[in-house]
């Protein structure tokens, strides 16, 4: 064996989530409940790395027996410039969460948050149609990207969106195409206007945070409306929507489904998303 082809311990898998500050992560609680009730031998740990040991760390997973690891701020974007091979959505996302050490020490690298919101979404609310109108996402960061890709991938045929800072729009858009609309922030309340499903893909309404209040009167009861904040589950925009008659989702099911496709690449299982995992990474 030459030092260029890492060796895998066949034994015990790990994988881990790499990211600065990661205590408070709770994937190590999610893929902690996975691998004890699938049985499997592995471990899933956070480890917390530094801009500049990006590359060193991830030249190093490998060769300590890794399979693969999760990646959160601030790494998700410099990832894709260090993998070896980078999937369409990562690619078109501009970040990838997920990343497969093969047994040849390459890096493949995946952007799995979309898939997660759209699972999410058909587990909670399962009468969800894709073509039932236009999707309205409020937010542009690189969680909205990810939320816009998999609508556009769906089907939804148009998708409006709204930032505070409008050049971030008006950049998707550049980049997704003419199925975007991109609405002014002082304007987002016409953007309900006949919205099928309406997103907010801010980090407005965390705890801590400023709540996100819109003009809701545009707002259908049959609109589908879902936050990305999960702590709390019940944010002031989600509260206000139930209000009005619309079936809301809340956006912890979209952490717990991002995770599944991780885990099956490298512990060989497809974990199940249940109430029972929802516990546990809410304990
Ligand atoms: P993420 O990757 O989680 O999406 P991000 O790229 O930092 O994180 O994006 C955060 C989103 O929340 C952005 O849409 C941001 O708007 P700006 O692009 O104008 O910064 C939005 N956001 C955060 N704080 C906000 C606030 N106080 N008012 C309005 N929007 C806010």
């Amino acid at each position: 064996m030459t030092d260029d082809q890492p060796s895998r311990p066949a034994h015990v898998p790990l994988a881990g989530v790499i990211g600065m500050p990661i205590a408070h992560s709770r994937s190590p609680r999610l893929h902690g409940h996975w691998l004890q009730r699938c049985g499997i031998a592995g471990h899933y740990i956070p480890m917390p790395v530094m801009p500049e040991h990006l590359t060193e760390a991830l030249r190093a997973l490998p060769r300590l027996g890794f399979v693969g690891v999760n990646v959160t701020i601030p790494h998700k974007e410099a990832v894709l410039t260090l993998a070896d091979s980078v999937t369409d959505r990562a690619a078109l996302i501009g970040a990838a969460n997920t990343l497969i050490f093969r047994p040849d020490g390459k890096i493949h690298a995946d952007n799995t948050d979309g898939y997660g919101f759209i699972a999410n979404l058909r587990q909670n609310a399962p009468d969800w149609q894709t073509d039932a109108g236009p999707a309205a996402v409020i937010g542009a960061g690189g969680a909205a990207r990810a939320v816009v890709a998999s609508l556009l991938d769906s089907g939804v045929k148009e998708v409006r969106i709204t930032n505070r800072t409008r050049i971030r729009s008006e950049q998707i858009k550049a980049e997704f195409g003419a199925r975007l609309v991109v609405y002014d922030w002082a304007q987002a309340g016409n953007m309900l206007d006949g919205a099928a499903t309406v997103v907010n893909a801010t980090s407005l309404g965390m705890e801590g945070k400023q709540p996100l209040r819109l003009p809701l009167d545009a707002l259908s009861p049959d609109a589908l409306v879902t936050d990305l904040v999960y702590t709390p589950l019940m944010t002031p925009f989600l509260a206000d929507a139930q209000a009005r008659g619309c079936r809301v989702v809340d956006g912890l099911g979209m952490l717990l489904h991002q995770a599944a496709p991780g885990f099956e690449r490298w512990f060989g299982r497809r974990p199940e998303v249940d109430d029972d995992l929802r516990r546990a990474v809410l304990e």
